[in-house]
């Protein structure tokens, strides 16, 4: 092996950037990435506390945001979440601000000691479906850290799905990665098969809306302002129902072992579900399939429905199934490939993370055994879904794996769309 590579895999660096979270961090954190919000405040810097303090920043990012936080009224004007599904606009320059403060606050926290280090080796992460100008500006942003900080020696930019293939080490698979605005489903052959990529308008953030009407008819509805709340409490007690039918007749039978007490982290609000714990199969289904006729009440009285969304001249489906979504994708590619990519269903992204608890196995499942469920009934049965490990952080992982793996010699390709931009030579 030589220096170069040592030195490489001494200093290989992993960037996800997720529409929600940003996942990041060296290779010694090991199976778990450092993870902050995507997103940056800007405070009101003509404030006379604001001068008081001394403070200079003009866009604050990670665990501090919340000390900035003012007045409630004008939070959604200077609170900054730059990417909509997965996208940052080419001229919104506040957002690409963002992006540049949140990758540097990554890096800089980081930075290591050894006198040898001249610059991570960074491989970043983003959609599938971004556009030539976001790797073009993530490229200029890594580069300007690189001249003020010294902190990147090269990086280079690949797709989500990608990543997650190359950490679960398959060159032949089907990649669902689903976060919080929407769900990639991308066919790889060695590398993703682009026209065959279904996207849709479906993720976490969905599964909260219907999180929240269910709080409201709880009695909780002062709540569901909090979006981080509603997050919470969907991540404690949302289940994927195996049969929601099924799942619903049980959950009204059998209410006591539906019934959950959730305590409020820092508070001292609990929010009880009395009777009606059969509705956190209701969370986990809509992800999955929201053509469930129950689902209809709650678009009646005003839920955001899930809709087509044209993003460029991709269309994100609102309404597809997960087993649609994945055969439509497999039914663009080679008749002859098809067998192999049904063997191979890889999960990731958190909105996969789904619990299973003690007492409810069976009535309530994890994400690949709905899958294959799903799967199964449109008549699918020759296939083999699995869920990566944390399923929140596999993209970071391969990162890692690539910035391990790809060798110095071979630089970045705007034609093929890989390889090393290396800012510093030794
Ligand atoms: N245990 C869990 N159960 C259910 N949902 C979860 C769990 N853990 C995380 N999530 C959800 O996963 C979503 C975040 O996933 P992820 O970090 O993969 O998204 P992202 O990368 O920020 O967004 P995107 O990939 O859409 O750009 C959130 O909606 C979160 O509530
Ligand atoms: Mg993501």
């Amino acid at each position: 092996m030589s220096t170069i590579d040592a030195y490489r895999r001494k200093y290989a660096y992993g960037e996800d950037y997720g529409t929600s979270d940003f996942k990041f961090g060296p290779i010694t954190l090991g199976e778990t990435p450092d993870i902050i919000e995507n997103r940056g405040y800007i405070p009101d810097t003509s404030s006379i506390m604001y001068k008081l303090m001394g403070a200079t920043r003009k866009v604050v990012v990670g665990p501090e945001i919340p000390l900035y936080l003012e007045a409630r009224e004008d939070l959604a004007e200077r609170m900054i979440y730059p990417m909509r599904n997965g996208i940052v606009d080419l001229n919104d320059t506040k957002a690409w601000e963002v992006i540049y403060e949140i990758t540097k606050y990554g890096l800089l926290k980081y930075k290591p000691k050894e006198r040898d280090f001249k610059g991570f080796y960074v491989t970043a992460a983003i959609s599938i479906i971004a556009p030539k100008y976001m790797y073009e500006k993530l490229f200029e942003i890594h580069e300007r850290i690189n001249e003020e900080y010294g902190l990147v020696r090269a990086v280079t930019i690949i797709p989500q799905p990608l990543a997650v293939a190359i950490a679960q080490k398959k060159t032949t698979c089907v990649v669902l990665e689903s976060g919080h605005g929407n769900t990639q489903i991308s066919p790889i052959s060695m590398y993703p098969i682009r026209r065959a990529i279904v996207t849709l308008n479906r993720g976490g953030s969905d599964a909260n809306y219907i999180t929240a009407e269910i709080l409201r008819d709880l009695g909780y509805g002062d709540l569901v302002q909090e979006e981080k709340l509603v997050r919470m409490f969907k991540e404690a007690v949302g289940l994927v129902p195996a049969d929601l039918n099924k799942a619903i007749e049980f959950g009204k039978r059998e209410k006591e072992k539906l019934r959950t007490v959730f305590k409020v982290p820092g508070t001292r609000i609990e929010i009880d579900m009395g009777d009606q714990g059969w509705m956190r199969f209701l969370i986990g289904e809509y992800v999955f399939n929201p053509n469930h006729e129950i689902y209809e009440s709650y678009w009646k009285r005003g839920m955001p429905r899930p809709r087509d969304v044209k993003i460029g001249d991709r269309i994100f489906y609102g309404m597809m199934d997960m087993a649609e979504a994945v055969i439509e994708a497999v039914q663009r590619t080679p008749i002859e490939l098809q067998p192999y990519l049904y063997r191979e269903i890889i999960l990731s992204g958190g909105n996969f993370a789904w619990k299973v608890p003690q007492g409810l196995e069976g009535v309530a499942v994890d994400a690949a055994t709905k899958m294959r469920i799903m799967m199964k009934e449109k008549g699918i049965e020759n296939v083999s879904v699995s869920l990566t490990k944390d399923p929140q952080y596999s993209v970071w992982r391969g990162c890692i794996v690539y910035s391990v793996a790809v060798p110095d010699d071979y630089t970045w390709n705007w034609e093929r769309m890989e390889g090393w931009m290396i800012f510093t030579k030794e």
